[in-house]
């Protein structure tokens, strides 16, 4: 058993769990199972928040990229330019759609998409049909959404940002999810708000996207049993917009005390032999990943790490398109050199809010150790 998890979700769920069991029993008690009254609370609260014409609670993270692409008219065979280095999700649900995922490469420093890459791919798929981009918000922190939304108008490409791991991150003020056509949250357990089981979300300000998500959520019908549109089952469950609830009202302070101990680590690492994480003026961080880098493999590390019980992870350690999955799309080793090597030199290290002042000595001290 780690001494240390990645996340400690039992900690976070302590404190406000008679909260929690009251919302469920609320639930429960009024058997409103499926679409809710507190679904449409929460996607109200979501989109105050996010300053946002609609947000539509949906199945789950992946379901709200499938979803957005479909509503914003992406058809089996296009292509749909998203970085190599992201979860798979972000090109799974892409080819779930038909579609096809073109990839570019990150910047080393943000790890998020390379704008200068993007001009690139695009220049160079000139003649195929590009239709969409998806930046991802990769770790917590904004992609540069000036620089994308600009080619995007020149090529004429439909914006869908995978905010599914920066929910709540600001780029100049913005939110994250609500600058292109369609915003994809997740609350996968593990996010920093997170479900009990998986639930997601769509952000737009377009309301036609808006009412198509709305009906291709629900077996495509807006009356029931009149099926306007083929749909699919994606809707989220009352019970767990009805946890988000209880855990929203905590989410900005949770945020904070993440990017405490991001200021904590950067102060206590700075100097060594490693690379702390960069953000850019344009956004904020919510540090849904602390991530350092070093200039040669970190595999040891994470293995010093280990042996010390600390969790220690890569986000991740196979680019998309050296993935078996995707071996059909004809790429090889050397295409995208900087996703490749953020993948090998890489290392994630605990970041979430109940670490306490020890845990976080004890981290920094086993790193210093192994750099020493
Ligand atoms: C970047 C990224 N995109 C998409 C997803 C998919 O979200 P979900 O797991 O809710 O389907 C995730 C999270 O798992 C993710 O991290």
């Amino acid at each position: 058993m780690n001494k240390i998890p990645i996340l400690d979700l039992k900690k976070q769920i302590a404190p406000i769990r008679k909260e929690l069991d009251a919302a469920i029993k609320r639930v429960i008690d009024n058997t409103n199972f499926i679409l809710g009254e507190e679904i449409k609370d929460f996607e109200h609260e979501v989109e105050k928040y996010c300053n946002v014409k609609y947000a539509i609670g949906v199945s789950n993270g992946t379901d709200a990229i499938k979803l957005s692409l479909r509503a914003l008219g992406i058809e089996c065979g296009d292509r749909v330019l998203c970085p190599a280095f992201t979860y798979y999700a972000t090109a799974g649900a892409i080819t779930s759609m038909g579609a096809i995922p073109v990839f570019a490469d990150i910047d080393p420093e943000t790890y998020n998409i390379s704008v200068e890459s993007i001009e690139k791919v695009l220049k160079k798929n000139s003649s195929k049909k590009i239709k969409a981009i998806m930046p991802v918000h990769l770790y917590g922190q904004c992609a540069d959404m000036d620089g994308i939304l600009r080619i995007a108008r020149i090529y004429r490409l439909k914006v869908i940002e995978d905010t599914a791991q920066a929910f709540g991150t600001e780029y100049k003020g913005k939110k994250a999810g609500t600058m292109g056509d369609c915003g994809a949250v997740s609350f996968f357990p593990g996010k920093n708000l997170g479900a009990f089981g998986d639930a997601g979300m769509v952000l737009t300000n377009t309301e036609v996207a808006a009412e198509r998500i709305k009906i291709l959520r629900n077996q495509g019908n807006k009356d029931k049993y009149y099926h306007l549109m083929l749909g699919y089952n994606n809707r989220m469950d009352t019970i767990q917009a009805a946890v988000l609830k209880v855990k929203f009202k905590y989410l900005d302070s949770w945020n904070k005390i993440r990017q405490k101990n991001a200021e904590y680590f950067n102060q206590q690492l700075k100097g060594l032999n490693i690379k702390l994480p960069f953000a850019p003026e344009y956004t904020t961080h919510i540090y849904h990943q602390y991530v350092l880098r070093l200039n040669s493999p970190s595999a040891p590390l994470i293995e010093h790490l280990r042996n010390k019980g600390i969790d220690a992870r890569v986000y991740y350690p196979v680019p998309l398109h050296l993935q078996k999955c995707f071996k059909y799309l004809n790429y090889k080793k050397g295409d995208f050199p900087e996703s490749e090597k953020a993948s090998l030199e890489t290392i994630a290290i605990p970041v979430y809010p109940d670490l306490t002042r020890q845990d976080l000595d004890y981290i920094i001290a086993s790193i210093r150790e192994f750099l020493r």
